[in-house]
Formats: structure tokens, C-alpha cells, sequence
């Protein structure tokens, strides 16, 4: 049949509660038009993340009741470890409480002020973690990726002359290089293993690590087997793999792929800096066989590991993220194609013209879609990534509004709602208009800053 349908039934059901539209006006208004300071309970559909948000099978919650809370020790530690090595098979993997932990420690390690850090795009928090050292975070994803009109297939892939020339000019600088697969901050978009392996042969010939910020790499590696040559019939085990063999190490958030509500790793083969990591991990996240989640949070990650990369799961949910976005475009909806793995992007700053970039045409859109149908996005853009280091703003490279799915979460007719209701506000967008940033903090802003519409 053609019907590709959610390989599970629903074993244990979430209300959702209802609300108007004036009830969402005075919700949004109260919370200074920032969606992240809207109550949950206050929406219906909620696709700000699909970090955290997905349901665990039963099987993982089977697996809770296996965990061990020995501090030092853990058996639950080691099927954790296992896990994780039996598709990243790295020497040392040190478990941290969720990504952006991961990250800290790493860039705290081989970070620092003069330094540079290439990625193809680095996630808000990433580039934060880069930042917060005194380091440079640079972008230097392939051109394709800013084309809207380019069907390339792997529109994640680094720009390799430009990384070329980064280790050329500022080598000593450079103390590793990042490829986030798939690169969420660019559209979810996967990256090629061609890429990845000429990214590795321009590592070994300037004698880099590379890193893989490897949160989607099931979703990364389901684009591989149906969209590049010659890996059609290749397990995506097998697919990972391979991706892992290129790299030095990872960081890694297991509230994606993984299928974890919590948790996250940091993993390499390099003793030293692993004793390094090790020792930062200690100051905060937790002793090494736990760092910072419980023995339950790792068995349900070890058993999430192994459900996230069958073909099943894998076609239904890239399938049905495409399903969204090609209602979108098919009604008339500027969306980034190809449609990424876990989300679906509208670009705003087509769809609301008349709203200049540093009046924030996605926070106009995600508002919008909020008042409209309590459908919550995700502005990723100029509130995202506007304000600069040096405290100026500048226009981000686009202004995107994120609708990211949960996985295992909503169903089909869940989506159809929100399609509707992208297609009410559509018809509508004349009628939007641009915000003003009232209140900021120095870091991070589009978590707290509070808006007002100009
Ligand atoms: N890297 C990427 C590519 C991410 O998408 C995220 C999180 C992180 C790192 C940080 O991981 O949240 O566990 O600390 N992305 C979420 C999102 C928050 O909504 O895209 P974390």
C-alpha cells in the first residue's frame, strides 16, 4: 500500500486542552509575545522542539525499571555505554545531562579567546558554548543551502573550499572542526557522506579533530540511504557507522534521536582530552558513570538508541515530516526545501514582505500561528541570532519559522490542524505586523526577550 502509517499504536493517551483564540491573544500578550514564556497547557499542538518532547515506547519504560542508581558504577552505565558504541564506537563516552552540557565541557576544553570553530552551522547553543570562550563560531555551510530554489538533496553539506581556506589562513586557530548532522539551525537539512568524508581528508591533511554534533544522525542517515548513490541497500546501522568512523568524536543531545526526554554524551577517543572533559564533568554534571542523569534516564536512552534507527520508525517519521511541508508549499506556502528530518521551515521573510528583518517577520509569523490555532513554533532567525558579539544587530541569513515534530507524538490529524491553520494565517498576512525587542538579556535573548507589536 502506499499509506505510510505510524508503525505503533497510542498505549497511553495526553488531553489536550482547548482554548479560544481570544483566550490565546490575552495567554501570548501576558507572556511578552515569547513563545517560550507561554504555559504549555496554554497550547494544542506544541511544536516549538523535538528536543524532550517525544513519547517514550514501552520498552523504555520497561527499561526505567532496570535502572540502577549506584553513584559510581553503574550497570546501567555500561549497557548505556554499549549503546552508544555499538553505532558510535568511540573509546571514551562521557554522559552529560542533556546537549548543550556536552558542548560547554568541550568548548571549555579547546575553546578560548583567538580561537576559531568551523561548523556547517552551529545550533544557538553551540555557537553560545563556542562564544561564551572567547572563541569565533563560524558557519561555512555549502551555497546550496541559502539557494531556496535548489533540490539538492543534502543541503546540510559544509562548503569545503571555504572550510579549505579557513585552515589555510588560520590553521594554528582552528582546534577542531563541527559538522551537526542534520543541520537543525539550517533547515534540518541532512549532510552527505561524501561530504562528510571530504570534510575528514581536509581534517587529516591540516592534522584537525573533527566533531560531530550528531543529535538527528538516525534521521541523517535515513537521507543518506534513500537520497545518495550506492547506499539504497545498506542497513542504517551500518550508515552510522560509517558516519562515526570519520569522526574523533561527538557531542551529542539525546533528547533527539535517542527518543530520551533527558540526557545527552560527549564522546571521543583521545585519552587526554577525554581525562580533561572528565574532570570538568565532575565539577558539575555528575562522577563519570552518570554525569548528571539518572541510571533509569540511561536505560531508556540505550534502549531508545536501539529503536530510533529501524527502517520502520525511520520512513514513517521522515514521511510524515515531509507530508507537512508539502501541504505547506502546495498551498502556497514559502517553505526550505528539500524538507529537512524533524521540522518543517517556513521562510517568513518571504511570506510577511512588508516586515523588515529587524522587525522580526518569524516572531510575527509563530505569534500569528499561536493566536490562531494554539499551533506553537519556533522563530529561527533574526530575534534567534540578530544580535552580534559586539552588541550591534544585523539581519540573521534568514528569517524562519520552525514547526518541529515530537517524534511518536501527534498523528496525522494532528498535522492536518496545523496545516489549516498555517493556511488561515496565510490568507490572512496582510494583516501582520512587525515587533520591537523591549527587554533582552546579554545571551541567548529568544528564550526571555520580551516583544511588542510596532
Ligand atoms: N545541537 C543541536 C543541533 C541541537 O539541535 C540542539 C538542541 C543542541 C545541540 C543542544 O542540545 O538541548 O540537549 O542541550 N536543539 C533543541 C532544538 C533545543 O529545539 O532544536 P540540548
Amino acid at each position: 500500500f502506499r499509506t505510510i502509517i505510524e508503525p505503533f499504536r497510542i498505549h497511553s493517551v495526553e488531553p489536550l486542552r482547548m482554548t479560544t483564540p481570544e483566550q490565546r491573544r490575552a495567554a501570548v500578550r501576558s507572556a511578552g509575545y515569547n513563545l517560550f514564556q507561554v504555559h504549555a497547557q496554554d497550547v494544542i499542538v506544541d511544536l516549538l522542539t523535538d528536543s524532550g518532547t517525544g513519547a517514550m515506547s514501552r520498552d523504555q519504560w520497561a527499561a526505567l525499571q532496570h535502572g540502577d542508581e549506584s553513584y559510581a558504577g553503574s550497570p546501567s552505565y555500561f549497557i548505556f555505554r554499549d549503546a552508544v558504541r555499538e553505532l558510535f564506537p568511540f573509546e571514551h563516552v562521557i554522559p552529560t545531562h542533556q546537549g548543550r552540557a556536552a558542548e560547554r565541557i568541550l568548548f571549555s576544553v579547546l575553546g578560548g579567546a583567538g580561537k576559531v570553530v568551523p561548523n556547517n552551522t552551529h545550533f544557538d547553543t553551540t555557537r553560545a558554548n563556542v562564544e561564551y570562550t572567547g572563541a569565533l563560531a563560524l558557519d561555512l555551510v555549502c551555497g546550496a543551502a541559502l539557494d531556496a530554489i535548489s533540490t539538492y538533496a543534502f543541503k546540510g553539506d559544509m562548503d569545503l573550499e571555504a572550510l579549505e581556506a579557513l585552515l589555510q589562513e588560520r590553521g594554528d586557530d582552528v582546534p577542531l572542526v563541527m559538522m551537526t548532522i542534520t543541520n537543525n539551525s539550517g533547515g534540518g537539512q541532512p549532510v552527505s557522506l561524501a561530504n562528510l568524508h571530504a570534510v575528514r581528508d581536509i581534517c587529516d591533511r591540516h592534522g584537525k579533530p573533527l566533531f560531530l554534533d550528531a543529535c538527528r544522525f538516525a534521521e541523517n542517515a535515513w537521507f543518506i540511504r534513500e537520497y545518495e548513490p550506492g547506499h539504497a541497500d545498506r542497513e542504517v546501522p551500518d550508515i552510522v557507522r560509517e558516519i562515526a568512523g570519520l569522526a574523533d568524536g561527538m557531542t551529542m543531545s539525546a533528547k533527539k534521536d535517542p527518543m530520551g526526554n533527558i540526557g545527552g554524551w560527549l564522546a571521543m577517543d583521545d585519552d587526554d582530552l577525554a581525562r580533561r572533559c572528565r574532570d570538568l564533568l565532575v565539577l558539575t554534571e555528575g562522577f563519570p558513570t552518570y554525569g548528571g542523569l539518572a541510571g533509569r534516564d540511561l536505560e531508556a536512552l540505550a534502549q531508545g538508541l536501539r529503536e530510533v534507527v529501524h527502517h520502520d520508525y525511520l520512513r514513517y517519521r521522515i514521511r510524515s515530516t515531509a507530508y507537512l511541508g508539502e501541504s505547506l508549499r502546495d498551498a502556497g506556502i514559502p517553505v526550505v526545501t528539500p524538507i529537512g528530518g524533524h521540522a518543517v521551515y517556513i521562510d517568513a521573510r518571504a511570506m510577511l514582505p512588508g516586515i523588515p528583518p529587524l522587525q522580526y517577520p518569524g516572531q510575527s509569523l509563530a505569534v500569528a500561528l499561536y493566536e490562531a490555532g494554539g499551533v506553537r513554533t519556533c522563530e529561527i532567525g533574526t530575534a534567534m541570532f540578530g544580535r552580534q558579539p559586539d552588541g550591534s544587530e544585523v539581519p540573521a541569513a534568514r528569517d524562519l519559522v520552525r514547526l518541529a515534530i515530537p517524534r511518536r507524538t501527534y498523528t496525522q490529524s494532528h498535522m492536518d490542524y496545523v496545516i489549516e491553520a498555517c493556511r488561515h494565517v496565510a490568507a490572512h498576512a496582510d494583516r501582520l505586523t512587525g515587533y520591537r525587542i523591549v527587554e533582552e538579556p546579554p545571551t541567548l535573548r529568544h528564550f526571555t526577550a520580551v516583544f511588542e507589536p510596532v
